[in-house]
């Protein structure tokens, strides 16, 4: 398939563009570098030794993206770009809201004036709020996001279906297929060091945290509560590897083609580790401390947080093949190379 990667400069857009290729497709890239530098693309060119067709432009500029969609036939989207920090959103909500919706709805309508309703999108688990049941399951409800950023995951996910039911009711010969990919906590990095996460400022997810602390940016991880109702009191959460996650993209490729209309498929592995777990599992893969002082709970956290991949096994054959020790070595394997990112 020929594929328009939207954020593929990002954490998880490269690494798809990594599978993407060594699976055969076609992949054209368009990145702002909002968050991305365009090094991880030339990065992306060397793992896959290859030319990467990419173009510098926001979503949100409807003239770019109708300039794009006029030179390329797609057969499908991916769609990372947005923006993504949890914090950040509970004080900027407009510019989460603008960029994040907006931007997808300028998305979606030059795809359908160019004839390509074929849409993979970033989801999270976010979308469960605190979840009615663990491991949770696709049919779990959603739940209650309590930032704008969670909220633009789950609306979007409502706009997207209104989009395929509208189809639906107006019998267009052409309805759109949606596949949303509900991804839990992905971390690592390719084994080849070259990309990885390049967060800017201090790292809010735990994982890019602590291989600052190890890399002695940062001087200590600071526990977010120690009082949950969990084995060790602390968060648990399904940590996947980005490869896996990469490929588990190239999987859904396989609904798009069957014509799935709307799909909803988690990304994780069905397992969940604490904070302590992850602590523990670093040090030990690592051969390394990581000085650690218990704070309090961060608002709007969670006890856990963990899948079952089950429906992705079943129906896309897709499971993660990365356990936790891959997880931790790749993520300091890639900080330690690139100790200043990109
Ligand atoms: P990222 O910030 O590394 O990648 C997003 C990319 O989109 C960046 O390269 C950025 O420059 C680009 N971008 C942002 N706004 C744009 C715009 N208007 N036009 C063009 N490009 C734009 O983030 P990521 O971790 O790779 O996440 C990718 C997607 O997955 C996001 O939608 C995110 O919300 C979602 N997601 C991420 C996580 C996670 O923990 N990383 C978890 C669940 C879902
Ligand atoms: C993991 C655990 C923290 C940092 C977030 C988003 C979610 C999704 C993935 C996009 C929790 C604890 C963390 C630290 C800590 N992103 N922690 N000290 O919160 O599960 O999910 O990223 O969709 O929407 O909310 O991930 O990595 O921030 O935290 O103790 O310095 O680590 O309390 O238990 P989270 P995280």
């Amino acid at each position: 398939m020929n594929i328009l990667v939207t954020g593929g400069a990002g954490y998880i857009g490269s690494h798809t563009v990594v599978e993407l290729i060594n699976a055969g497709h076609g992949v054209v890239i368009v990145d702002n570098f909002s968050n991305s530098k365009p090094e991880a693309i030339s990065r992306v060119e060397q793992i896959t030794s290859s030319k990467i067709k990419f173009y510098e432009a926001d979503i949100r500029d409807k003239a770019a993206m109708e300039h794009i969609f006029s030179e390329n036939k797609f057969d499908c989207c991916i769609h990372f770009a947005g923006f993504k920090a949890v914090g950040e959103s509970v004080i900027k909500p407009g510019k989460y809201y603008e960029n994040n919706i907006v931007g997808t709805l300028v998305l979606l309508d030059v795809m359908r004036k160019y004839a390509c309703k074929n849409i993979i999108f970033s989801s999270s688990a976010t979308v469960y709020g605190d979840p009615a049941f663990v491991p949770i399951t696709e049919k779990c409800p959603k739940g209650l996001c309590t930032n704008p950023y969670g909220k633009t995951k789950s609306m979007l996910e409502d706009i997207l279906t209104d989009f395929h039911t509208a189809d639906l009711k107006t019998n267009d010969p052409d309805p759109w297929n949606i596949v949303l990919l509900r991804y839990f906590n992905p971390v690592g990095a390719h084994k080849s060091g070259l990309i990885g996460e390049d967060p800017k400022g201090i790292p809010n997810n735990l994982m890019p945290y602590i291989t600052q602390v190890a890399a002695g940016k940062l001087d200590h991880l600071t526990v977010f509560g120690n009082d949950y109702k969990t084995h060790d009191g602390t968060g648990v959460r399904d940590y996947i590897h980005v490869v896996d996650l990469a490929k588990g993209h190239v999987k859904a490729l396989a609904a798009i083609e069957k014509k799935c209309g709307v799909a909803v498929y988690n990304l994780g592995t069905g397992k969940g580790y604490s904070v302590l777990d992850i602590v523990h599992a670093f040090e030990e893969a690592n051969d390394l401390k990581i000085p650690y002082e218990i704070g309090p709970r961060r608002p709007g956290d969670i006890a856990e947080c963990y899948s079952s991949p089950e429906k992705a096994r079943a129906e896309l054959g897709w499971t993660a093949e990365n356990g936790i020790v891959e997880m931790c070595r790749d993520s300091w394997n890639w900080q330690k190379n690139n100790p200043d990112g990109y």
